[in-house]
């Protein structure tokens, strides 16, 4: 057992939950010394089924809730994120590996999710439209769609849930979290608090938000009911790709936040201080293991040696060690899968012919723990291990001499969700911005590809899954659309002109 165990005890009495008795299959590690922190015990079928029960019956009453009332909800939830803050970034640190300010970063994130969803519970609106016909008008209207499954992944244990969570809820849905079996800690937590929010708000009916422990056949059994109206999930392409035929097969809705295999390019004119600085946060924070981490650079040739000495140097001054040290910027890989892919991309970007700086395992006095140093790895072209995304801190780099090459070898990723370019130069910047340029979700111009704020549409192209969750307009993905057409005179004039009278 861990000595972090009265870290996570203490967390949990500050926030005055109480942690179930620690037993059940399911270990809860932390990744910091590689010792099991926690049992849990997966939810039984019956529980399971208990759970969608409560959810659709639930959703009945929830429905009819005004959404400005439904975002009260949420609002209170939001007030508990702040209050627990100190918390809950610890207990996400404690089991993910991030680092304290990236684990107060997460919970900050699902702080901001929750302000906005409660405006959001104001602004559900459709449009009208101009009807061809005299007499008639025509609107859109939104109406929440039915209970919601979120399966969430352990690099984002609690805020890529509040993403769903608070817009599915201020959509007038019940939600189930189905959380990574590597991080069972937060969530429960975080569902811990929203039942606390749930019980202060006497409009809220019972059974509205759920929590199902287990492993991958959990997940299977939930996506597969058709009592879940949408399956929003954040994961592997592999996983989306099971996921994506189970629920089009019964006609259901997916939501995909898959892989990135995410690219930056450095153009001739780039601020090379800011953007080696922005490629460092983008490429080791969360030791790499985010979906929008920057896994390629693609640099031009001109500035390829500046670039790349001055990534070195970086690289070499890394400290990498124990998230709660402040010295520290990268915590541990999350366990020893992870190890082992890293070494085994590494092994063959070698026979590639790449040239690897970093990359080594240290602090092996935990046995259990994976620290690595992030690793530079200089490509002769963009081939081998380059080609996929392995979920660990290392940067392949490769050579350019002219925009639309540099836009042809990022775009030839099978995943499409985050890029950046670094340039000064407007003609370089929207050309990547534009039509012919990156085939992403996201595109950023002078930052890095991760650490996305939550009012913009979050998600990517191709195997990065399609699905946009967060901001803008991603509420609509948790509702169903109605057009009605309204004949307030006495005719009956048919679309199209078409006449049909007996
Ligand atoms: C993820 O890694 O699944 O943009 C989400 C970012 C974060 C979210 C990452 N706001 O890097």
């Amino acid at each position: 057992m861990s000595d972090l165990r009265d870290s996570v005890q203490a967390a949990f009495g500050a926030m005055g939950l109480d942690l179930p008795a620690s037993k059940g299959g399911f270990e809860a590690r932390s990744p910091i010394d590689g010792k099991v922190i926690h049992c849990f015990e997966q939810t039984s079928t019956r529980h399971l089924e208990r759970s969608l029960q409560s959810a659709v019956i639930a959703q009945m009453t929830w429905q009819s809730v005004p959404a400005p009332v439904r975002g009260e909800l949420v609002r209170r939830f939001g007030l508990m994120l702040r209050e627990h803050k100190a918390s809950l970034g610890r207990l996400v640190s404690i089991e993910t590996g991030k680092i304290l300010s990236e684990g107060l970063g997460e919970v900050q994130e699902m702080i901001d999710m929750a302000d906005f969803a409660v405006g959001q519970s104001r602004q559900l609106h459709g449009l009208t439209i101009a009807s061809e016909r005299p007499g008639h008008a025509m609107r859109e209207t939104w109406h929440p769609l039915g209970p919601v499954l979120i399966i969430s992944a352990f690099n984002f244990p609690v805020a890529v849930w509040a993403w769903n969570a608070c817009l599915a809820l201020v959509c007038g849905n019940s939600i189930i979290w189905k959380p990574s079996e590597k991080a069972i800690l937060s969530a429960y937590a975080v569902h811990s608090l929203l039942e606390r929010a749930i019980g202060e708000c006497d409009f809220v009916p019972e059974g509205i938000a759920g929590l199902a422990i287990g492993d991958a056949r959990v997940g299977t059994r939930l996506v597969e009911d058709r009592r879940i109206a949408l399956v929003s999930a954040t994961g592997s392409s592999e996983m989306g790709r099971k996921v994506a035929a189970s629920v089009s097969a019964r006609f259901g809705r997916s939501l995909l936040e898959l892989g990135g295999n995410n690219a930056a390019i450095v153009a001739p004119s780039a601020d090379v201080d800011l953007a080696v600085r922005a490629i460092l946060f983008a490429a080791v924070g969360t030791a790499g293991q985010r979906c929008t981490s920057l896994r390629r650079l693609i640099v031009h040739d001109g500035i390829y040696d500046d670039v790349v000495g001055r990534l070195k140097e970086l690289y070499a001054r890394l400290a990498v060690g124990n998230p709660f040290d402040p010295a520290n910027l990268v915590g541990p890989l999350i366990d020893r899968d992870a190890y082992e892919r890293m070494r085994a991309a590494l092994t063959e970007a070698a026979s590639f012919r790449g040239r690897i700086h970093g990359g080594e395992r240290i602090h092996t006095e935990h046995e259990g723990a994976y620290y690595v140093r992030p690793a530079l790895v200089e490509m002769p072209s963009a081939k081998g291990p380059m080609t996929r995304e392995t979920f660990a801190p290392i940067l392949y780099v490769v050579r350019y001499f002219d925009l639309p090459e540099a836009i042809a070898i990022q775009n030839a990723s099978e995943h499409g969700l985050s890029s950046a370019i670094f340039s000064t130069d407007i003609r370089d910047a929207e050309y990547f911005l534009g039509p012919l340029g990156s085939d992403c979700g996201i595109a950023n111009v002078n930052i890095g590809t991760s650490g996305a704020e939550i009012g913009g549409a979050f998600g990517g192209e191709k195997a990065s899954g399609g699905g946009r969750e967060s901001g803008s307009d991603a509420w609509r993905g948790y509702m169903r659309r109605q057009t009605a057409t309204i004949n307030y005179s006495e005719a009956l004039p048919l679309a199209q002109g078409v006449t049909f009278e007996l």
